[in-house]
């Protein structure tokens, strides 16, 4: 009986993946992670008409997709990967291949936006050791580059949204934002495998460096 339930869940779990596949091929975006954003978009509206939005680790694009419908042509979304990102036909939709764990790069994508960006997204991932404990700090690494570049490139008030693998140094990384930012929420979107250790935070309103007292940031 337990055996037939366990089953059933994995049956219903693997459906509800391929549910998203589906609909995004059908729905033409380029991966089924564009409904994370979107679902989140819908649920906390952290994103505005007209925002300027930058998207780390952003290929093959569907959190551009995702992003550029609620911004708008008053907006900017530009996307950042180590792997080049098939261009879009939108004048203010721009990617660039970089490097986030390379400093440099910060300046490189300042170059790009016309002014402070409203919002920061990160859906950077490592290439998956299967070592749990390898991947969750290799995750994390990458949820902090992320952290500090917004801290660069945000206007203060901004919002961040990044995901993270569940794990011990999850619950450092998370004060960390609290630090840094008015409100902290840990997000799930129903799009996201519930068998994946991925988990996503939603950071609202990055504080101004003279609100964040010393040895916090
Ligand atoms: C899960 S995918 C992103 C999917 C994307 N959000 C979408 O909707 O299409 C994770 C991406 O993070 C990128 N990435 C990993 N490390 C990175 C780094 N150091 N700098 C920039 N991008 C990185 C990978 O190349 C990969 O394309």
């Amino acid at each position: 009986m337990t055996v037939l339930v366990t089953k059933k869940k994995g049956w219903i779990k693997e459906r509800k993946n391929e549910y998203y596949y589906k609909k995004a091929k059908e729905e033409n975006y380029r991966s089924r992670a564009t409904y994370k954003l979107a679902q989140t978009i819908t649920k906390y509206q952290f994103i505005k008409y007209g925002d300027v939005v930058v998207d780390l680790g952003a290929a093959p694009g569907g959190w551009i997709q995702s992003a550029r419908k609620v911004v708008g042509k008053k907006g900017f979304v530009l996307g950042v990967d180590l792997k080049p990102i098939e261009p879009f036909v939108q004048l203010y939709i721009r990617t660039i291949v970089a490097d986030m764990t390379e400093p440099a790069t910060i300046d490189q994508i300042m170059s790009f936006l016309p002014r402070k960006a409203d919002v920061v997204l990160s859906d950077m991932s490592p290439n998956i050791s299967g070592v749990w404990g390898v991947d969750h700090a290799r995750q994390i690494d990458l949820a902090t580059k992320a952290l500090e570049t917004a801290k660069k490139i945000m206007r203060p008030n901004g919002n961040f949204f990044v995901k993270v693998f569940e794990g011990e140094l999850l619950r450092d990384y998370t004060k960390m934002l609290q630090q840094n930012f008015e409100e902290v929420k840990l997000v799930k979107p129903p799009a996201s495998r519930s068998k994946s250790s991925e988990m996503y935070l939603l950071a609202l309103g990055l504080k101004s460096p003279e609100t964040v007292s010393e040895g916090q940031s």
